[in-house]
């Protein structure tokens, strides 16, 4: 089995480039897919406080037997728990639900500029990171504008900003900011939730190579230099997303794929999404 590349972190830690994502995974299910995907060979997992399934995803990093080095574990701080104090126990407590001492990527899951704690929710990130509590610490769906607030007033660069991105929205914008400032972007809803695959350049792709339209997608990002995070709760869908190291794509071939941006935002939109994200 070939396992995943891994990029370096402005940080200099190494993060496998292609995990499994594990939003809208129901808690009771979780363990199971979290599993199964360990038993692929994923060493990468991305969970969130808002997906109310740490505890399974905890339980497989228990159940697997892997030594925890060997695995990848991100998390998100909610929008309800944004602000210094809170963020600092909603830190505790995440780590508390997955069954660790330390997770490897914290991040702020969203802006949520109408609250404006996002600099101060930072500030809590960098004592965790600076007190050496968590290896790395980023953010999610921030544009430009609040990246510019965190340089300004406070110290560290963010190792990573997990965007909405996939071959119909890019947002080349904000991914060349971020890379522009050592930034790594990690690409969520990178399948487009789905919507991308029927499309006929990467149909026509996937039969040419004899793969599904999810590994030509997921074999783009990978070339692209995105980290990348397909959700799936089908164990034969999670093993085939893991199954795209043995071929590539010409540059022709990507560039065909980079001209299906169309402007297809699935997710929330960073200047007004405003869900407390607390059931
Ligand atoms: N930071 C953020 O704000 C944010 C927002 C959204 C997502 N994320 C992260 O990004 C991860 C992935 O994003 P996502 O879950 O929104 O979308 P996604 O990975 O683009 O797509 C998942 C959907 O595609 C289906 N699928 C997966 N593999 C497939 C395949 N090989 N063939 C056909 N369909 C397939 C899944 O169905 P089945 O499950 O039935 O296979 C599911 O409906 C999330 O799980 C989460 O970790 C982060």
């Amino acid at each position: 089995m070939t396992g995943s590349p891994s990029i370096t972190l402005n940080n200099g830690v190494s993060i496998p480039q292609l995990g499994l994502g594990v939003f809208q995974v129901p808690p009771a299910e979780a363990q199971r897919v979290v599993e199964t995907a360990i038993e692929a060979g994923y060493r990468h997992i991305d969970t969130a406080a808002a997906y109310n399934n740490e505890a399974g995803v905890g339980a497989a990093i228990k159940s697997c037997g892997l030594p925890r080095e060997e695995l990848f574990v991100t998390t998100k701080l909610r929008n309800g728990n944004q602000g210094y104090d809170d963020a600092l126990v909603a830190y505790d407590e995440s780590c508390e639900r997955l069954g660790l001492e330390q997770i490897d990527l914290y991040l702020v899951h969203w802006p949520f500029p109408s609250a404006d704690r996002y600099v101060d929710s930072w500030r809590a990130l960098e004592r965790l990171y600076a007190e050496q509590r968590v290896r790395a610490v980023g953010v999610s769906n921030f544009l430009a504008e609040h990246l510019e607030r965190l340089f300004g007033e406070t110290e560290l660069v963010p190792a990573v900003n997990q965007i909405e991105l996939h071959p119909t929205f890019q947002q080349r914008d904000v991914a060349d900011f971020a890379t522009e400032r050592s930034i790594a972007i990690e690409a969520y809803s990178p399948l487009g939730q789905g919507a991308d695959l029927e499309h006929p350049t990467v149909v026509a792709l996937a039969d040419s190579y004899s793969k599904t339209p999810a590994q030509v997608v997921l074999r783009w990002h990978l070339q692209r230099g995105h980290i990348v995070i397909p959700k799936s709760n089908s164990a034969d869908r999670i093993r085939s997303n893991f199954d795209v190291f043995d071929f590539s794509l010409s540059d022709d071939e990507l560039e065909a794929i980079d001209a299906m941006e169309s402007g297809n935002r699935i997710g929330g939109d960073p200047r007004t999404f405003a869900l407390s994200q607390i059931r």
